[in-house]
């Protein structure tokens, strides 16, 4: 098979993206800055950092420390609230000629509500709302993705609040994250989103701290790898919609696992940081890799692991 006639297009739900290549919240900013020196065109969708209803100062610094092949962070959601997205952002974000997946977080299932009911009256340039049930780094929050009621509770009232996509984004850090998934497409998800970061620390011994002003954080990069791949096949077995893998993607050899694992799409995080162009590369690399098991179709690939259980 060659390259070239490789069909690179997949389906979240109802929306069809040219390939399965997206780009993580919270890694990207607002895109806009990165669509600057990078052709985020070529991907199958961006998703720009949480948004809540109201303007969030985020958590004390430091917010990040580099570990062992991984990133820790406790931003804490920092961002200037959904008028201030809907206002300035948005209307620079539609302009940019790629899927836009809108990432919302609130404190309470009727704050996720509001936020999609917002996001609902710009829907022509909106691809799909990303639900962040899952954020490690917020004082106070819920972690709605703990709790399979939880879960389908925020499900149920955004799935009655738009009638757009919505991609549920769950947390690694549960005893059994497929009865989390299950409770997701139960309340309404289109798509499973897996996963955000791992919860961590990191000690300065000879200071006696936290080296995280927050103290603990969410562990990202090629460190959850592994994690994040046990993550989305319990995830595949267990639901019936389509599932988002995320979790130390940096080569094409990890987008593959990823795909055959199960995971429909992908999207780049941490990477990002270190390589803006790291997404559209993979995927320029993309159809070399489908072509190499064979396959005309990156769809036909997906969940093709040779493995029962
Ligand atoms: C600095 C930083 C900020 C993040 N902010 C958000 C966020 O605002 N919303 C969200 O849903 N995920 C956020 N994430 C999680 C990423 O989207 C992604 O799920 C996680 O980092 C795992 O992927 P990776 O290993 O490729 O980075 C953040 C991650 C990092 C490293």
């Amino acid at each position: 098979m060659t390259a070239s006639r490789v069909d690179l297009t997949v389906r979240v739900g109802p929306l069809r993206l040219q390939n399965p290549i997206l780009l993580a919240s919270g890694t990207c900013g607002y895109v806009y800055e990165l669509a600057a020196a990078v052709p985020v065109q070529r991907l199958g969708g961006v998703i720009p950092k949480t948004v809540t209803l109201q303007p969030r100062a985020g958590n004390p610094p430091p917010r990040t420390v580099e570990t062992a092949c991984g990133l820790l962070n406790s931003i804490g959601l920092d961002n200037d609230g959904i008028d201030h997205f809907l206002d300035h952002h948005l209307p620079r974000l539609s302009t940019l000629g790629v899927p836009l997946i809108v990432n919302v977080a609130g404190k309470a299932p009727e704050e996720f509500a509001r936020l999609c009911e917002r996001i609902d009256r710009v829907a022509d340039v909106v691809a799909a709302i990303e639900l962040n049930l899952s954020c490690p780094n917020v004082a106070g929050g819920i972690d709605f993705a703990v709790r399979p009621e939880l879960t389908e509770g925020v499900l149920r009232r955004c799935r009655a609040a738009t009638g757009l996509p919505l991609i549920a984004k769950l947390t690694p850090n549960v005893t059994d994250i497929a009865a989390i998934g299950q409770a997701a497409e139960q309340g309404g998800a289109t798509a499973i989103s897996a996963i955000n970061t791992v919860l961590g620390m990191a000690v300065d011994w000879r200071r006696r701290r936290p080296r995280l002003g927050a103290g603990l954080g969410g562990l990202s990069g090629p460190a959850i790898k592994p994690i994040a791949l046990r993550c989305v096949w319990q995830l595949c077995r267990a639901v019936s919609c389509p599932v988002i893998g995320i979790g130390g993607i940096q080569s094409i050899d990890d987008v593959m696992e990823f795909l055959v694992a199960g995971a429909t799409a992908v999207q780049i995080g941490t990477a990002t940081f270190y390589d803006p162009a790291c997404a559209v590369r993979l995927v320029d690399q993309l159809p070399g890799a489908v072509a190499e098991l064979g396959a005309t179709s990156v769809r036909d690939i997906v969940g093709s692991l040779r493995f029962r259980q």
